[in-house]
């Protein structure tokens, strides 16, 4: 070690952010450290999700903090007024929306990012290598090339969001960056189906196509695209002068986790010479399970895919990742040089290719540290194994659907998202407040969607806790407060005068 860098250690932290005494706090952190384990140990024993008392809430309207507070006491804030009223998605009984349940160990790596404090926009350092070596095993996952390139982000949305970005550029080469879409790239048409996320009609809104720039195909029965009406539809625009450039395909749609047919529309899209994106928010990671991998067929031809880490991969939120085929169309979509920016051969501003050339963001967190500790601890075989349990757990619950008189099943399983109602009069009302019952019960949370005018009781099983117990007391939930609102529909019924006609 150079003499340079024998430094005395520091004899104060007057004026800094560091703390007075370092035992105290190393003890406070142990204390925090013991307490989220037992809160995530002992989950089961707490609703899944509670309302927030007015109490609670009116305690986060107070003033700027101009003064100090002692830590100890703002951590008792947090473990009375936000640890019990959080989303719950940690919860086992959670199965509303797509959220995956994270793990103890995903948070102790998060822990330890923040405590490294890297920012990933670039340079030379080894947070940079990590996530590198994650965007080599998600290339691997997907059969993608050496040169393909990839970049943690916040979610799907954005990471689809890139993806239109990058086709838009590989589509109207380097002059859309300095003047816009002009006359060409107003000629520019998307293809989705019905069934696609709604970020997708946002991205091509937000890249400057305008959402009327997407066409929303027709699904089959399944709710897989229709590529026989997305031929006809794509021959149509050709013919009235516009340019189709893009596909984007679903691998688990967001209502019914159907998955479009990879391999088909990779043959269209290489024929039609259109950017082939794949939506696998959740879905694409299914790659990792033996029973699903063949539902993916053709996912490995596709120019960019964009998928959560969060979800099916169980890393704590958020670890969005967008990967693309051809790194070099993802540089040419992205990087800007600015002299602050510049990059060396060596030093700390070595290392180039940098993150921030492959994304909107310069300032970046260390997402892929609590991604590489999730894969490196669990591996791929256990998450795989993961997610095909989840799928068991979703056919268990359709066959006690179909098994009880009282309930309807409104969609296929396809994977493990599963959508039912309770019968009833009225039964968009009655499943609706139904929803909302079992959610303020906290005995699980389910979520809604509508499928053909019908309110869906929707069940995602996304989380790796989630088991056969936590299926039946959805179901039982559901009969319990069906009947109990089917009961109050009828008193109303009776109750209510004539109307007047
Ligand atoms: C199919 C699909 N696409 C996109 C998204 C959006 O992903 P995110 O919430 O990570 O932005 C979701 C979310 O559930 C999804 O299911």
């Amino acid at each position: 070690m150079s003499e340079l860098l024998r430094r005395p250690p520091q004899s104060t932290t007057r004026g800094t952010l560091d703390p007075a005494d370092w035992d105290e706090i190393r003890a406070l952190g142990h204390r925090m450290l013991d307490d989220m384990i037992d809160h995530i140990a002992t989950i089961r024993a707490r609703p899944v999700w509670q309302p927030i008392p007015d109490t609670v809430r009116a305690q986060f309207r107070e003033e700027l903090p101009r003064r100090p507070s002692e830590l100890d006491e703002v951590y008792r804030v947090f473990s009375e007024c936000i640890a019990p009223y959080a989303t719950g998605n940690v919860h086992p009984g959670f199965m509303g929306w797509v959220h995956g349940g994270g793990s103890a160990a995903g948070m102790l790596a998060e822990m330890l990012a923040a405590g490294l404090n890297a920012n990933l926009g670039g340079r030379d350092h080894m947070p940079i290598e990590v996530e590198r070596q994650i965007v080599a095993w998600t290339a691997e996952m997907f059969g993608f090339p050496a040169g393909a390139s990839g970049i943690f982000v916040t979610g799907t949305s954005m990471a689809n969001l890139m993806a239109v970005v990058v086709a838009r550029r590989s589509a109207l080469g380097s002059d859309v960056r300095q003047h816009g879409l002009g006359e060409e790239g107003a000629r520019l048409t998307a293809y989705t189906s019905k069934a696609a996320h709604g970020c997708i009609s946002k991205a091509m809104d937000i890249a400057g196509f305008g959402s009327a720039a997407l066409r929303c195909v027709a699904v089959d029965q399944a709710h897989r695209i229709d590529v026989a009406a997305l031929r006809t539809q794509i021959a149509r625009d050709r013919a009235s002068g516009l340019r189709p450039f893009l596909v984007v395909a679903s691998a688990g749609t967001v209502d019914i986790g159907a998955i479009d047919d990879l391999a088909l529309l990779a043959a269209l899209c290489r024929e039609e010479r259109l950017w082939f994106h794949v939506d696998g928010a959740f879905g694409a990671l299914g790659i990792l399970s033996d029973m699903l991998a063949p539902l993916l067929a053709g996912i490995g031809e596709a120019d960019s895919i964009a998928l959560d880490f969060h979800k099916w991969g169980q890393v704590p939120y958020d670890a969005g990742f967008l990967l693309v085929r051809d790194g070099e169309r993802h540089r040419d979509a992205f990087a800007a040089p600015a002299a602050y920016l510049r990059r060396e051969t060596r030093g700390l501003a070595a290392g180039s290719v940098w993150p921030c050339d492959l994304g909107p963001d310069l300032s970046r967190g260390f997402r892929a540290l609590k991604t590489w500790f999730t894969l490196k601890t669990f591996g791929t075989e256990k998450l795989g194994a993961v997610i095909t349990r989840c799928c068991a757990l979703a056919r268990h619950l359709e066959e006690r659907v179909l098994a009880e008189p009282r309930l309807e099943l409104l969609a296929p399983v396809n994977l493990n998202i599963v959508c039912f109602r309770y019968r009833a009069a009225d039964a968009n009302t009655v499943n609706g407040e139904i929803v909302i019952d079992i959610q303020e019960s906290g005995i699980a949370a389910p979520s809604t969607t509508v499928l053909d005018g019908r309110l869906a009781i929707r069940a995602a099983i996304v989380n790796h806790r989630t088991d056969v117990g936590d299926v039946d007391a959805l179901v039982d939930a559901v009969l319990e407060f069906g009947a109990r609102r089917a009961a109050d529909a009828d008193v109303v019924e009776i109750e209510s005068p004539p109307l007047a006609t």
